[in-house]
């Protein structure tokens, strides 16, 4: 049975990684997903494929960092679908830099889309929320990084542990309302079923990168880093009914990479 039948889902930040995986999977369970992204073709190819599986979707290109865009992009899914039952905050500026070395221009701009623009798209879609009397859910894609100091990535790790509280407070704005906002906490993901997707969108197959000096496969304690549908598998709970009073939580899909004792290396 679909889970989410009926539902309006807009996901932002559709590449072919985990937005594409988030999108792909509210859709799979019967949601009409609005992909949004400041890139064309990740909004636009990302809504051919789900449409190519059977699903329905639309591609919307909007800067989540600029209001007048935001306000715009959400004013064209009422027209086209009648309203929004499901936001998933995803779009992201990911890496960095150190304290030491971060230039005030590159901090300014991931603390604005990271931070800002799920601000800016939570505010105007629970607005519409609030307006239409939709019992809504809303989704803020964090990271392990939130939850921990990573070295050489000051601005990323400052915003998104920023969502582990912006997420409780606006919970607490909406839960009047009947709005519920949860976040979900993704960690280094496998990289093949975004490469996969990527192939599947008509793209050239990445080139395999180093894996740096992080053994994060060693070191995760369930051995397996998650891919984008195991977090699509949380998504699709808390975007439906299933999670109905779960509201001002974190729910880590992480393979238990935060409950971790820091000094134990798994298997040794
Ligand atoms: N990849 C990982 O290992 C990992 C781990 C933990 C958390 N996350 C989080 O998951 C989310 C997705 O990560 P990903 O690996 O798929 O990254 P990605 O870079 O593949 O996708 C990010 C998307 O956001 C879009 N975007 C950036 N700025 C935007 C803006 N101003 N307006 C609209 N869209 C914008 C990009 O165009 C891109 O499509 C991010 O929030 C990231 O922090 C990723």
């Amino acid at each position: 049975m679909e889970r989410l039948t009926g539902k309006i889902a807009i996901v932002t930040g559709t590449s072919p990684n985990i937005g594409g995986g988030l999108a792909g999977g509210l859709a799979d369970e019967g949601a009409v997903v609005v992909c949004v992204d400041v890139v064309p073709d990740n909004a636009c190819q990302c809504a051919d494929w789900i449409v190519g599986r059977g699903g329905r979707a639309t591609g919307l290109v909007c800067d989540v960092t600029d209001e007048g865009a935001v306000q715009a992009m959400v004013a064209k899914v009422r027209e086209m679908h009648g309203g929004v039952d499901v936001l998933v905050n995803n779009a992201g500026i990911l890496g960095g830099q150190s304290v030491l070395e971060m230039p005030l221009e590159r901090w300014s701009r991931q603390i604005a889309v990271n931070l800002g623009g799920t601000f800016l798209c939570t505010k105007h879609v629970a607005r519409l929320m609030v307006e239409q009397q939709r019992r809504g859910s809303i989704i803020v894609i964090v990271s392990t990084a939130g939850h921990q100091g990573q070295p050489g990535n000051i601005a990323y790790c400052t915003s998104k542990s920023g969502l582990l509280n912006f997420t409780r407070a606006a919970a607490m704005d909406l839960a009047p309302h009947g709005i519920r906002v949860n976040s979900l906490t993704p960690t280094a993901t496998d990289a093949e079923e975004g490469v996969e997707r990527a192939v599947a969108w008509g793209r050239a197959r990445p080139e395999r990168r180093g894996g740096g000096l992080l053994d994060f496969r060693r070191m995760v304690p369930m051995g397996q880093l998650p891919s984008p549908r195991h977090y699509a598998s949380a998504a699709v709970f808390l975007a439906s009914d299933e999670s109905e009073l779960i509201t001002g939580t974190d729910l880590r899909v992480d393979a238990g990479a935060v409950a971790k004792y820091w000094p134990w290396i798994p298997g040794a």
